[in-house]
């Protein structure tokens, strides 16, 4: 509830024009004056109605015993001694009680939380991942998921889904029998946004690493975190474009998130929250995190307690659930595993599949519809606590206790 205090008034009609200016400029001073006043507005009284009075001033409060001390204030009941009283004719007094509609409240909250609080990362670009066999890797990448290769030696290659630089760097690793992502990188807004957390992480007591060499070359500045579990987070702006995106017409426009299979649960949420100020969009409660950054997508990292330590999977979004279920066709058609068939997420409202070789990387999780927060919802969203139910990640499953498939 707040409370409105309104004050139309008329000016006594021997009262010199110099004197009712100085006193609304004196008005003008109050919300300066008075902390607690909000939504101050003053202005000359413009009905053809009524014109009963000349002006009218109003204001809010969000509590009566603001309104109250305000009022009853010595600097307020001096005002109105010597210097009000002397030139008013008459005047209204009207206060009331009243609750903003959720719109005007929400868009408030959004103002304030969006100056307030301390800017995520923008979202995620890549993910760094060595494999025992580059080429088959780079092969299954561009059939099974629609990623265009654009650079590649003997010990790397680049591939892309949009017009970002790349979304997935692999490392030839002949020694590995499966393939094992060792970082992941997320573009920032600008360089104040990059100081800041860099601020942070000294803050909070973590080493600082130089950028990976080759990707120095792909950005402005930035720089690279161990997270808890030893993964590699590197943080940068400007990441280089391609002016157009790959003339591919089935490929993803997205990578999207990360699936980090966690011991250390609680300490990397307290990481990704509280030093590299992600934001917590739901829970299912004691086993998953799912964490948004200003890209605004539901979740562009999730964090799953679990008994040991991997990336478990990358999420990339299709241009439409016809093109996941083309790639799925091509799973199908190929006999390429697909680890965990068509889902409805109910916590991002993505539809998606999964296909897992171990000896290209995580798991990769192709996708649509997944949820995108408007502005509003992203500096006002209350992350939701969903039972550990499979409902809560499958909304096509019909029953609690329905857990195979996965
Ligand atoms: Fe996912």
């Amino acid at each position: 509830m707040m409370i409105r205090h309104s004050l139309s008034f008329r000016f006594r009609d021997d009262v010199p024009e110099e004197v009712r200016v100085a006193v609304l400029a004196e008005l003008a001073t109050f919300p300066e004056r008075y902390s607690t006043m909000r939504d101050w507005s003053l202005g000359r009284n413009i009905s053809t109605r009524d014109s009963t009075f000349t002006h009218c001033m109003s204001m809010a409060f969000e509590t009566n015993d603001e309104l109250v001390a305000y009022l009853s204030s010595e600097s307020h009941e001096r005002f109105v001694r010597e210097t009000w009283r002397p030139v008013i004719d008459h005047q209204a007094i009207v206060s009331y009680e009243y609750t903003e509609r959720p719109g005007v409240a929400a868009r408030k909250a959004s103002e304030v939380s969006h100056h307030t609080r301390d800017r995520a990362p923008y979202g995620m670009e890549y993910a760094r991942t060595e494999v025992p066999d580059l080429q088959a890797t780079i092969d299954f990448l561009q059939y099974h998921v629609g990623l265009q290769l654009e650079a590649h030696t003997d010990q790397y290659a680049y591939l892309r889904a949009d017009i970002e630089h790349h979304s997935i760097e692999l490392i030839s690793a002949p020694h590995r029998e499966n393939g094992l992502t060792t970082a992941i990188g997320y573009s920032v807004e600008n360089d104040d946004v990059l100081a800041r957390l860099h601020k942070k992480v000294v803050e909070a007591g973590h080493e600082v690493l130089e950028l990976q060499e080759r990707q120095k070359s792909f950005c402005d500045n930035g720089f690279a975190i161990r997270d808890p579990n030893g993964l590699i987070v590197e943080l940068f702006t400007e990441f280089q474009e391609y002016a157009e995106p790959p003339h591919l017409e089935i490929r993803p426009v997205d990578l999207v998130h990360p699936f980090i299979a966690t011991t250390k649960y609680q300490e990397s949420l307290d990481f990704y929250t509280k030093v590299l100020n992600f934001l917590p969009s739901d829970h299912i409660v004691g086993s998953t995190t799912f964490l948004r950054c200003e890209d605004r997508y539901h979740h562009s990292l999730a964090l799953q307690n679990n008994k040991e330590h991997y990336v478990a999977h990358l999420c990339f979004a299709m241009k439409s659930l016809d093109h996941v279920m083309r790639m799925r066709a091509r799973a199908l058609y190929k006999g390429a595993p697909i680890a965990s068939d068509i889902v409805n997420h109910s916590a991002s409202t993505s539809i998606a599949f999964y296909l897992h070789d171990p000896k290209f990387g995580p798991r990769f999780e192709l996708c649509d519809r997944h949820r995108v927060f408007t502005p509003e919802e992203h500096e006002t969203h209350r992350a939701r606590k969903m039972p550990a139910d499979p409902r809560n990640i499958d909304v096509w499953r019909p029953a609690a206790d329905d857990w195979g498939r996965f």
